[in-house]
């Protein structure tokens, strides 16, 4: 994959909700048009760690004649996320991108089913906002999953484009009590299994349930994964995931550069 890197400069980096950061960033207008799930590796410009670069999904991004502008919404959880939380105004970060295969939106049916687990919820918010656009006359229906009320994140930006969203909190402190998988499967019967498209993004165990949930139904899901990564271009082999072929055979594709969305049925679950 070609590397597309750029300099950006950071406009905002604003602590939205306890350890977790909206930071926008302007950048050259050649910056290319990204589709939702696409990521970008980022880097603070000049740092001399060559392996503190990170993964971060867009999760909004607009141009105008002089500059492009992509938002990140992370969550502070190790030495990366740390350093990109100290950024301020002015700062000058490295980004390459926008990598990735990113949802496919153009199969997308009558029927739309948005899954979303804690942080999941950066790159189906600009897939939100994509179909909206593009399948106005859709029925969309998002179910929200967050630990806790002291977690929910971007769930105001959602609203104003959809308004059926299920909310719910893993100790019931917003919304239903329950992991997101369990309330969206009492919901199951509800969807035609031809004229519905599912799009989920989660932690690991999240989606694994969901596996567990659908993959004896005909229903067509596409996931995004959030595999730790390393090069983040197809180099090294160290987002690997195991996936059936199609002739169910087993194989091995890379999360930066095959992915991040696959579809589900075709993740193989250790
Ligand atoms: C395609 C893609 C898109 C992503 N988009 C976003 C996003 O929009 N917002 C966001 O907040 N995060 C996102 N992530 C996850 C983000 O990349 C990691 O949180 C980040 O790389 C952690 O770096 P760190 O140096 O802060 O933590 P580390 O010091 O590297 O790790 C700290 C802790 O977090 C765990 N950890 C690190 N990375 C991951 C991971 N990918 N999955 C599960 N646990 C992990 C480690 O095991 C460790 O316990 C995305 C990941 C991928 C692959
Ligand atoms: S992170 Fe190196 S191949 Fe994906």
């Amino acid at each position: 994959m070609a590397a597309k890197f750029y300099i950006g400069e950071v406009l905002e980096n604003e602590e939205i909700q306890e350890d977790c950061f909206l930071m926008k960033i302007k950048t050259a207008p050649s910056f290319q048009n990204p589709l939702p799930g696409q990521f970008v590796m980022i880097r603070i410009a000049g740092l001399a760690d060559p392996f503190l670069s990170r993964p971060v999904s867009i999760y909004s991004f607009t141009r105008n004649e002089n500059y492009c502008s992509i938002e990140l919404l992370y969550r502070v959880v190790g030495k990366g996320t740390q350093i990109m939380a100290g950024l301020i105004e002015g700062s000058m970060v490295e980004i390459n991108g926008p990598l990735g295969n990113g949802f496919d939106t153009q199969s997308a049916k009558e029927n739309i089913v948005i899954i979303s687990g804690g942080i999941g919820i950066a790159p189906l918010s600009m897939l939100t906002e994509t179909l909206r656009r593009t399948h106005p006359s859709s029925n969309m229906i998002i179910y929200k999953g967050f630990q806790s009320v002291s977690e929910v994140v971007g769930l105001e930006k959602l609203q104003k484009l959809c308004r059926n969203i299920r909310v719910c909190t893993d100790d019931g402190t917003l919304g239903e009590k329950g992991f997101v998988t369990q309330v969206f499967q009492k919901d199951l019967k509800k969807f035609s299994q031809e004229f519905t498209s599912i799009y989920a993004c989660g932690p690991a165990p999240m989606l694994k349930a969901l596996a567990t949930i659908l993959n004896k139904t005909k229903f067509r899901c596409q996931v995004s994964l959030e595999e730790r990564m390393a090069c983040g271009v197809g180099a090294c082999m160290g987002c690997a995931v195991a996936i059936k072929d199609k002739d169910g055979a087993l194989s091995y594709r890379r999360v930066c550069a095959d992915g991040p969305v696959f579809n589900l049925q075709d993740i193989i679950w250790e």
